[in-house]
């Protein structure tokens, strides 16, 4: 007897993503349904999110101080995704919910009112986003572990061996590897760092969106994400966590909304959240955030994550077998990941190949450094000496191009037809190369077709081209 299979979740009714069936033009001529292998830089929006958006937009007016019928409806909006964001990482009771912009954003909040002398202990290979915002206060930075085992040894030997004082410590690292994909085993991180006297806050900008999360059992003190890869693209973020480090001292932000009281001489600072929402708050971008959370719960992220699991497990057998194809990982193969993969195609640079795929096949990816310096140095295998020869040239003004890899990530939505495509479009430009002619771009530095005839979308907005690869995210 076969047994019967459940339908995925992905692609199901409930999680149907804004444009999942965009056509776009090629260079070659004619058009093909947009391939989307970069979930991992920003999400599409879920239908769901879009539709509760437009139905509040009718309802929108401002939070909190208004009497207005509509500011009644916003506020209840506003305070009901709270409570979902809240749900959605099964937050302590007591945890606060805060309303921000972005990961980068409620990572830099939480460093700017961390108790006076907290040592914060970081990862090197972390995301420029939870590497940097510590610089100012003071961080130290350990290695990049060859192991999971290896990182436990060294976050326990560091803590314990810190000076003996009453200074609270941090220690900051990744949920899930924008790069590698690779998941950090919470828990046991939590275990460590408890007992050696540390709190814990995860990155969970690449956690968030594939995976569940489980903040009271796993002893996650603080959890930073972003909407805009949990299929919310409207511009909101949250900061999870104990209430209280962000409840004393000033507030990260200063302004209307987190006062009590002000006199010119004195400011009583309300409490939390309004103390760390200091003006007008993103009304909107947090009610998609919150039924984003909802509905992924409803749909279920254990589900989520299996079915992405299984469709990775697919990628990297079709992958590995396209010639040259080089996947990068620091920790052992068959360690657990969110559906990502960076790689380069040996042969051909990074950003010629992502040229390539988008205007020949129709194809989404990333390329650069990911925002992940340090440990793309590393997976690259760049020296010492090299690092150093391409800090001063660029620290001289000269433009040098970085070493850098390809990275395909999935979601929700995404399919066996993706990764095929995707695996053709490899064995295709690994057998013939280009059809197209490129052009290293002035602006840009990075390859771009050329000539490129494809026409921008005729959209109602005014729309200025601005070179792409300009800056770097995610
Ligand atoms: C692991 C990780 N952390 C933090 C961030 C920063 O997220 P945001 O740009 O939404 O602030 C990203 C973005 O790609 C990320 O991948």
């Amino acid at each position: 007897m076969t047994a019967t299979r459940e339908p995925s979740i992905h692609g199901s009714d409930l999680l149907r993503l804004v444009g999942a069936d965009t056509k776009v033009p090629l260079v070659t001529g004619g058009t093909r349904r947009y391939v989307n292998l970069d979930y991992a830089a920003s999400a599409p929006a879920l239908e769901a999110v879009h539709d509760a958006v437009e139905e509040l937009l009718g309802w929108y007016s401002s939070v909190h101080r208004g009497a207005g019928f509509k500011s009644r409806a916003s506020t209840a909006a506003y305070e009901g995704a709270r409570e979902a964001i809240h749900r959605f990482v099964n937050a302590r009771d007591d945890d606060a919910v805060i309303i921000t912009r972005n990961t980068t954003d409620s990572i830099n909040l939480m460093a700017g009112v961390l108790p006076e002398g907290t040592h914060v202990i970081c990862f090197a290979g972390e995301h420029h986003a939870n590497l940097l915002p510590w610089k100012r206060i003071g961080v130290r930075y350990l290695p990049i572990p060859e192991t999971p085992e290896e990182m436990l040894d060294v976050l326990e030997t560091t803590l314990r061996d810190l000076p003996h004082c009453p200074d609270p410590h941090l220690v900051a690292l990744t949920g899930a590897s924008n790069v590698t994909g690779e998941m950090w085993p919470l828990a046991d991180i939590a275990r460590v760092a408890h007992a050696n006297g540390a709190r814990l806050l995860v990155d969970a900008a690449q956690l968030a969106p594939h995976a569940p999360i489980d903040m009271a059992r796993d002893g996650i003190d603080y959890l930073a994400l972003s909407g805009h890869k949990l299929y919310a693209p409207y511009g909101a973020g949250a900061l999870i966590g104990e209430r209280d480090w962000l409840n004393a001292g000033d507030p990260f932000l200063r302004g209307g909304g987190a006062v009590k009281l002000v006199t010119v001489d004195e400011t009583l600072w309300a409490e939390l959240p309004d103390r760390q929402e200091a003006g007008s708050p993103n009304v909107i971008g947090a009610v998609a955030l919150g039924v984003a959370c909802d509905t992924l719960r409803e749909a279920g992220m254990e589900r989520v994550h299996a079915e992405e699991a299984a469709l990775l497990t697919y990628a990297r057998e079709r992958l590995a077998a396209v010639e040259g194809f080089e996947h990068y990982r620091i920790w052992p193969a068959e360690h657990p990941r969110v559906g990502l993969l960076t790689f380069n195609l040996r042969g051909i640079q990074y950003d010629l190949l992502a040229a390539v795929l988008s205007a020949e096949y129709g194809i989404g990816i990333r390329h650069g450094c990911f925002c992940a310096h340090p440990l793309m140095m590393r997976l690259l295998r760049v020296s010492d000496e090299e690092a150093t020869r391409l800090l001063d040239e660029t620290r001289a003004g000269h433009h040098e191009r970085l070493p850098g890899a390809a990275r395909m990530s999935l979601g929700l939505g995404s399919s066996r037809a993706d990764v095929d495509a995707l695996a053709d479009a490899l064995t295709a430009i690994a057998e013939h190369g280009p059809r197209w002619t490129y052009a290293v771009a002035d602006e840009t530095d990075e390859y771009e077709p050329n000539p490129d005839p494809r026409p921008l979308p005729a959209l109602r907005m005014r729309m200025v081209e601005h070179p792409h690869g300009h800056g770097e995210s995610a």
